[in-house]
């Protein structure tokens, strides 16, 4: 029987759904993970025995590669999720060990928490909990997102279930996305530059990949901010310089910052967790059941696929080709 092992401490967390799956095509299923992501030498001891890797943020890297290829056992490796930057793709390529992910599937999930973050933040529900808890009885004013004019940076499969959540709480929504046609934005106003966004709104929401060359939204970008806006960010944590966030939050600038992302996770010694006015999540807007369970059973599909040679739909080729 092929054995199947996971090393994504996420993969059928909260469903049963994507195990049966593979327990159904007849595949053994040997849980893996560690507290923390595996290290190459830590993946490379979980390898005899393995048809297939479902891995999280574990270094799947050249070495590993090499070692899976001279056993011969390992014909697929599964990412439980969307980035594959922790998994060379090209050296697994050049082995003929496909590398599949999940597509993104988990926008709702996301959208969802983003407006959990904006309504607690501008509602301060978490001090006014906290208080409560100590004995207070603090009674909070905040905004209604009806007042605010909201700016939405990226404008895809977030922004947009984002901008359609808002549009329920009549707020008016703006959204910057160059990448994008203007007919793409329908009823959102679109904005021309970053720049306009961040000048035209009482509250900013990020939605677009990291990688950008340096922080998008660095000190002169917030200082472009309207005084007393809020942001948020379910994004990455590099989007932002952290450092210019809180001095922002310290001066008043900012009225509030909610993150489920940050430079370093979990974000140990960062500016923000002494900053006032900061609602910080641990990078989980992706987890809810539902999403949880579409992933998984996503991934176990792709592996049935590729252990029995039918066509794979998620694949992901390698960025260069001619790469060697
Ligand atoms: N918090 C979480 O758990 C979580 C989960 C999933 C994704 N994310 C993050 O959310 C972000 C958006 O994900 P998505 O699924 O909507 O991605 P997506 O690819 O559907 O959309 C991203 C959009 O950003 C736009 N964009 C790229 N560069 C831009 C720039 N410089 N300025 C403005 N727009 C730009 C693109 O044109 C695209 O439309 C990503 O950073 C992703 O990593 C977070």
């Amino acid at each position: 029987m092929s054995e199947v092992v996971v090393l994504s401490p996420s993969f059928g967390r909260w469903s049963p759904e994507p195990a049966q799956v593979l327990a159904d095509a007849g595949l053994r299923v040997r849980r893996a993970a560690l507290g923390a992501p595996m290290t190459p030498q830590q993946v490379i001891g979980q390898l005899p025995g393995a048809a297939a890797l479902i891995v999280g943020l574990d270094a799947v890297d050249a070495s590993v590669i090499e070692e899976a290829a001279r056993r011969g056992e390992l014909r697929v490796i599964a990412k439980h999720g969307v980035g594959v930057d922790n998994i060379d793709v090209a050296a697994a390529a050049r082995a003929g060990i496909p590398v599949v992910h999940v597509p993104a599937l988990n926008s709702g999930a996301v959208a969802d928490l983003v407006l959990g973050l904006m309504l607690a933040l501008l509602r301060r529900i978490p001090e006014a909990q906290q208080g409560l808890r100590e004995g207070g009885w603090p009674v909070l004013a905040g905004p209604e997102l009806s007042e605010l004019a909201v700016g939405i940076a990226g404008f895809g499969r977030i922004g947009r279930g984002v901008a359609r959540r808002l549009e329920g709480f009549d707020a008016s929504v703006a959204a910057f996305d160059p990448f994008l046609p203007p007919d793409a934005f329908g009823s959102v106003r679109r904005t021309g530059t970053l720049e306009e966004l961040l000048e035209t709104s009482d509250l900013v929401t990020l939605h677009l990949p990291g990688g950008q060359d340096g922080p998008l939204l660095d000190e002169a970008a917030i200082a472009r901010m309207r005084p007393g806006a809020w942001l948020v960010n379910a994004a990455r944590g590099e989007l932002v310089d952290e450092h210019a966030v809180a001095r922002a939050l310290r001066s008043g600038h900012l009225a509030g910052y909610a993150a489920d992302a940050f430079t370093a996770e979990p974000p140990t010694g960062s500016p923000l967790l002494e900053a006032p006015n900061t609602l910080l999540t641990p990078h989980m807007g992706a987890y809810t059941r539902a999403t949880n369970a579409r992933m998984g059973v996503s991934a176990a599909r792709s592996i049935i696929a590729a252990l029995t040679g039918a066509p794979l739909d998620h694949e992901v080729r390698p960025a260069e080709e001619g790469r060697r």
